[in-house]
């Protein structure tokens, strides 16, 4: 049987979200806690990703420090899992190109998140090329990813599924091609596999929101994590019951408990159940009580790490973790360029 080799990835785009936390992150550690001695653990900060939007690059540089400050904050451990900058492996960029002629147009025209990243909304200040290349093919970019570490499974949130679908086409037409080289990865859905917006509940949280209190962020205060939590959009019904459809506000407060909380035992609606009769304010401070809990541990690490050895701490993580990786993509690019009589 095969090696487990696990990959994901985050953009460091800001500090990560209540979203971003439930979905990926916190199951990275989990993995990371569970994993057997065989298993290989690579979690990659792909800021090459980031740059498909504009960032103002001083912006960037400081939300890549702080990005990888988070990953150790949250419990990755450097000597168990390898933690590195996408764009400090120029394989991921080779193989996205050798990918990318292979890889299908029409596929890519179909994929949603390019349509939405299409809408200015999230662009707050667009480049002034209208429809750009990298916004397009970057799902063959995290194809790359994922497949220069030959990933068995990819932990990720739904948002992702259709490009983890694109990742194993781009494999299969890449073997069809040259023969058995690349190795079709697995999508792992978290079980909080979608967390919504507090103010627009019909959208997923996200850092790209222009409005900061439709996120919690993993470093956010207890007062800004109780402002936030009271200012999350309800509705004016007064019982408590988990309706995802009609009552999506309330069904976002009720799955964030739930994934806090012992969510082992029980069902959210189980859990819905019993707060039938408790006020929505009252639920809502259950819910900023149990986030505050859970995120004050890794706020203080992140302080901690931020400033461990003046900095210095974090550019040594990163550059060992640059080098693990670099030798695990060699390794398959190694075979790929061979594949292709390069
Ligand atoms: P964002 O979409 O917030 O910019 P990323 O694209 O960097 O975040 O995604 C990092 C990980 O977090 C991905 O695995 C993604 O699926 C997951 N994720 C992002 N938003 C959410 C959400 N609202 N609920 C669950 N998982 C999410
Ligand atoms: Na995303």
């Amino acid at each position: 049987t095969r090696k487990k080799v696990i990959f994901s990835g985050i953009q460091p785009t800001g500090i990560p979200h209540l979203g971003n936390y439930l979905g990926a992150l916190q199951r990275w550690v989990q993995q990371q806690n569970e994993a057997d001695e065989d298993t290989k653990l690579i979690y990659s900060l792909v800021d090459l990703h980031a740059i498909t939007l504009w960032q103002n690059p001083a912006q960037l540089r400081q939300w890549r420090k702080e990005s990888l400050a988070i990953l150790l904050a949250i419990g990755l451990d450097p000597k168990r899992s390898t933690i590195f900058f996408q764009s400090h492996v120029p394989a991921h960029s080779e193989l996205m190109w050798i990918l990318s002629c292979t890889a299908s147009v029409g596929y890519l025209s179909r994929m949603t998140q390019w349509k939405s990243k299409m809408s200015v909304e999230d662009n707050a200040k667009p480049f002034d090329t209208p429809l750009q290349l990298g916004l397009f093919s970057y799902p063959v970019l995290q194809a790359a990813d994922i497949l220069v570490h030959r990933a068995t499974h990819v932990p990720v949130g739904e948002d992702q599924s259709q490009h983890l679908e694109f990742t194993r086409n781009c494999a299969a037409t890449f073997n069809h091609n040259y023969g058995q080289v690349l190795v079709e990865p697995e999508t792992v859905l978290s079980p909080a596999k979608r967390i919504m917006s507090l103010l627009e509940p019909q959208k997923k949280m996200s850092k790209s929101a222009l409005n900061p209190k439709s996120r919690i962020l993993i470093i956010d205060s207890s007062e800004t994590i109780k402002k936030k939590v009271n200012a999350a959009l309800t509705d004016s019904i007064d019982s408590i019951t988990f309706d995802p459809d009609g009552r999506p506000g309330l069904a976002n407060l009720l799955q964030i408990l739930y994934h806090l909380e012992n969510s082992s035992t029980g069902s959210v609606e189980d859990l819905a159940s019993d707060m039938v009769d408790i006020s929505k304010r009252a639920l809502k401070e259950r819910v900023a009580h149990a986030i505050e809990q859970h995120l004050l541990p890794i706020r203080e690490r992140y302080q901690e790490v931020l400033v461990a050895d003046g900095g210095q701490f974090l550019d040594d993580v990163a550059r060992e973790g640059a080098d693990k990786a670099g030798k695990s993509a060699d390794a398959t690019m190694t075979i790929v360029r061979d594949a292709v009589g390069l």
